[in-house]
């Protein structure tokens, strides 16, 4: 989603501005922007260049060879467009009117509209349809209040013009801020939305996300909620809400490879494809003892007391997130047989249950930055503070891939799930590495609590560690016979995918990477409904895949199969090869394992299907149209 790069120090800015904006690309966005400020006159006054463009990065960059603005300080953003088209009028940096303050904007501003009509009240004029404009406008309009009160023209004019304009805006925001008139500073805040600070040798940064400093600074400091930072060229001087210094020591970047290049693939997606077998094994080597079924053994980061106390679970996620964590909730009723129930994070907000003892909530975010996860973990945070009642108390667990993100931060307990960076928008590696977390927290609550004998909980933790292995022979495998197949469905309008039990979040999952990347219509369905109202839709045209493991509704799913066959779909089975397959047209063949540990092989076709297909079709499949690597917005 949107991304913001903003820099202040000694060298030209507009090169380091494109290059970090590069860095955010792979969240998602539609247009970009810069401005920079031009010191013509020995820092008292200074001219602002504005840069945009609609589409890729690259088309920017192009329009600055041509015209490259000048300045030592600058802000840069790729917007993903919320309110208004993804235009270059649209596009940020937003100016005020006199055309002297440029603003970046990540977040929703939600009362702009009232801000907007206040403002127009006293003639202000709007050139876009953001929700941002207001902000330049509003910082125009207390400046230009604090000049004729006889402040003069400096960083602190415009500091305190920011800290106030940013307490008359409601919803999440994170802004950088330049004017013409105070060319050595930079003025950045955060309200929900996430920001962070990076210190380099005599220049410093603000980045809406880690990846943009790598190659500038390993030295960072993120933003509190309502923090706002002075960046000048000799040091960056931090603030609360209620205007006091802050001193926080910053944190180091940790990890070499964060932000990867695609080696010899020709996308990232089907890279992190690739890499799984690999975030299996370090997942079992960080994660599974070797002295299993002994209690607690699994090295996980949940106290006992947590173990002991919890009665139910309650996991909170969007999207791909989500499908991992429908998988954990199979696993850990039906496994360990703790009762637990997915909520949409977005729907859990606005609409929870009633209040649960002993209740265990997990959020899971590959990013961490998930606007609707976040807010649904901290809505339930302040309801379960507000009861006076220890058994009301708010236990908590993040899963997630990025430790320094908001919810890594906010949360006391998390497990990493260590997949390394994930460039492609469609989650592959790590929805591997979420459900990898809920095998572990589920061999976890099994062994302490004895729902299952040793020799299950035993035969489970085995049957994981064979995974690498099997995960490299099968992404060989179904690459290829992907890539055979893949023209077949270029024409194809709608595809129904079927699965059951543990494999029934797989079959959502399948279904959404297709739609994703392909834009094919694809929706997922426990294959008992099928015949409930799906099976309407079927013809040769319209094409079912089929998770059929052996297990407890393997002749169900075949059964139900049949069906669709029978009104002439294609069928394309995901399945042990058998006396049965001969139902499917085509054949994902996955090694006969255990049903428990099916959900980690089977999506791994479902991904290669998908990426073959668009990339047949000559789409974006790293950057998939309209969508956000990072949903920081509601
Ligand atoms: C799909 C995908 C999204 C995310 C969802 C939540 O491939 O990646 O559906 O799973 O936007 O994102 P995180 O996991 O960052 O909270």
């Amino acid at each position: 989603m949107c991304g913001i790069f903003a820099v202040i120090g000694s060298r030209e800015v507009s090169s380091l501005l494109i290059d970090g904006l590069r860095k955010l690309e792979y969240r998602g966005y539609d247009s970009a922007g810069i401005a920079t400020i031009e010191n013509l006159n020995n820092d008292q006054i200074g001219q602002l260049n504005v840069k945009k463009s609609k589409g890729k990065l690259k088309n920017l960059s192009n329009l600055i060879k041509q015209n490259t603005p000048k300045g030592h300080v600058g802000v840069g953003h790729t917007r993903w467009a919320t309110h208004g088209k993804p235009d270059e009028i649209n596009a940020h940096p937003h100016l005020d009117s006199s055309g002297q303050i440029a603003v970046v904007q990540n977040g929703i501003i939600e009362n702009y509209r009232d801000l907007a009509r206040d403002l127009k009240l006293k003639g202000i004029k709007f050139t876009s349809e953001t929700d941002t404009e207001i902000i330049p406008h509003l910082i125009g309009l207390e400046i230009e209040n604090s000049l004729a009160n006889g402040l003069s023209q400096n960083e602190q004019t415009l500091l305190r013009a920011v800290q106030k304009v940013v307490t008359l805006l409601e919803g999440t925001y994170a802004i950088a801020v330049i004017w013409s008139k105070a060319p050595n500073a930079l003025v950045v805040a955060s309200g929900h939305a996430p920001l962070v600070l990076g210190f380099g040798e005599g220049e410093f940064f603000c980045a809406s996300d880690t990846p943009a400093l790598v190659g500038f600074t390993r030295t960072f400091l993120p933003l509190r909620d309502h923090e706002i930072a002075l960046l000048t060229p000799l040091g960056i001087e931090l603030y609360d809400d209620d205007g006091n210094r802050q001193h926080r020591a910053p944190s180091l970047l940790e990890g070499t490879e964060l932000f990867a290049d695609k080696r010899n693939f020709r996308h990232f997606m089907l890279k992190e494809i690739y890499e799984q077998p690999e975030t299996a094994q370090l997942w079992i080597d960080r994660f599974l003892p070797i002295d299993l079924p002994s209690q607690n053994s699994v090295a996980l980061p949940i106290s006992k007391s947590i173990l002991d106390k919890i009665e139910q679970i309650q996991i909170l996620a969007c999207g791909t997130s989500r499908h991992a964590g429908m998988v954990g909730a199979y696993l850990l009723e039906q496994f360990a047989g703790i009762p637990t129930k997915v909520y949409f994070a977005s729907e859990f907000r606005y609409a929870p249950p009633p209040l649960s003892p002993n209740t265990l909530t997990i959020g899971v975010s590959q990013s961490g930055e998930t606007a609707d996860t976040l807010a649904a973990l901290r809505m339930e945070k302040e309801r379960r503070d507000s009861i006076d009642d220890d058994n009301f108390s708010f236990h908590q667990l993040g899963i997630i891939n990025r430790v320094e993100s908001s919810l890594g931060r906010e949360l006391d307990n998390v497990i990493d799930i260590g997949s390394g960076i994930e460039i492609g928008v469609a989650a592959t590696k790590t929805f591997l590495g979420q459900m990898l977390a809920f095998y572990g927290l589920t061999l976890l609550f099994a062994s302490h609590r004895q729902s299952r004998t040793p020799q299950e909980i035993l035969n489970l933790s085995n049957d994981l560690k064979l995974i690498p292995k099997q995960l490299t022979d099968l992404i060989k495998k179904h690459d290829s016979v992907s890539k055979e197949i893949a023209h077949m469905f270029v024409e194809t309008k709608d595809v129904i995918f079927l699965g059951r039990g543990i494999n029934y979040p797989i079959a959502l999952e399948g279904a959404l990477k297709l739609k994703e990347i392909s834009y094919i219509h694809a929706q997922g369905y426990p294959a008992g409904e099928l015949k409930h109202g799906p099976i309407a839709l079927l013809d040769q045209h319209v094409p079912v895949v089929s998770i059929a493991i052996p297990g407890v509704v393997y002749e169900k799913v075949l059964s139900n199969s049949q069906e669709a066959k029978a009104r002439d779909a294609r069928l394309i089975g995901v399945s042990t090869y058998g006396p049965e397959s001969d139902i499917f047209d085509e054949l994902f063949t996955i090694p006969d394992v255990s049903e428990w540990v099916s959900p980690l092989l089977t999506v791994v076709p479902l991904q290669l299907f998908s990426y073959h297909i668009a990339a047949h079709k000559g789409l974006d499949v790293d950057q998939p149209r309209n969508l956000a690597k990072s949903v920081t917005v509601e």
